[in-house]
């Protein structure tokens, strides 16, 4: 099979990881991060057109106040410290979920990594942040209830009221850290892809790794239903 248009990760075991290093779990959140800026460029010289990763569910606000506030700070972390070089390589970023609950501070800055971001072409870096599924497929639905009030709802109109309207479908989607479960993440959008449960914790989750399992999917037969 070719090579995967649209990859997303559930970038699971932050803080299994700083617990095995003796450290804070926001320690593994930073080295999470860290972790992005690498698998992004492997995943576009490796010529993936999208990558959409798992940075903040609907549900991570029940985590303690700090957590929240030093995941709320990274994509501050994250713009000044590789904001130039995603650029150089030519990485375009997005971000997918529910704004409305985000701090101002956070919104502002991904709004200005949006705008500097927003010319290249490499790879479409897709970021979810107090993302949701099923939060989506409600907001969908509503959208388009006050867009079409008298027409029938149908798969490929409810499609296009999802975050991900404008993206490939989804190929593969990727979890580490052991777990095999999604989190009520992409649900409308998994319904075929492939899915590969990689034990290592995302911050030691390298490029390698990740390019190990774009040869496990290129390995797999997809059928969509068919024979
Ligand atoms: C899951 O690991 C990870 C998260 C909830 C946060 C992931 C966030 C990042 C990797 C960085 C985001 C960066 C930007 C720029 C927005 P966990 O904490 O649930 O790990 P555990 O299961 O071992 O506790």
């Amino acid at each position: 099979m070719s090579l995967p248009q649209h990859v997303a990760i559930i970038m699971d075991g932050n803080g299994r990881w700083a617990k095995s290093q003796g450290r804070e779990r926001t320690h593994g959140h930073y080295h999470g991060a860290i972790n992005i800026r690498n698998i992004a460029i492997r995943a576009k010289d490796l010529g993936i057109k999208v990558l959409t990763l798992f940075a903040f569910s609907t549900e991570n606000w029940k985590r303690p106040d700090s957590e929240v506030s030093f995941i709320m700070d990274l994509p501050r972390v994250f713009l000044n410290q590789y904001l130039k070089e995603l650029i150089d390589n030519d990485i375009n970023i997005e971000f997918i979920g529910d704004w409305k609950k985000l701090p101002t501070s956070t919104v502002k800055i991904c709004e200005d990594i949006i705008e500097k971001t927003k010319d290249n072409q490499g790879l479409k870096l897709v970021l979810a942040l107090n993302y949701g599924s099923r939060q989506e497929i409600v907001m969908a639905v509503n959208s388009f209830i006050t867009n079409h009030p008298h027409l029938p709802i149908d798969e490929e109109m409810l499609e296009s009221f999802l975050y991900t309207s404008h993206l490939p479908p989804v190929d593969l989607c990727i979890r580490t850290s052991g777990e095999k479960r999604l989190s009520n993440f992409l649900l409308w959008q998994l319904a075929y892809s492939e899915l590969v449960f990689c034990p290592l914790h995302w911050p030691e989750f390298t490029e390698n790794d990740f390019e190990k399992t774009i040869n496990e999917y290129e390995k797999r037969h997809r059928r969509f239903g068919g024979l």
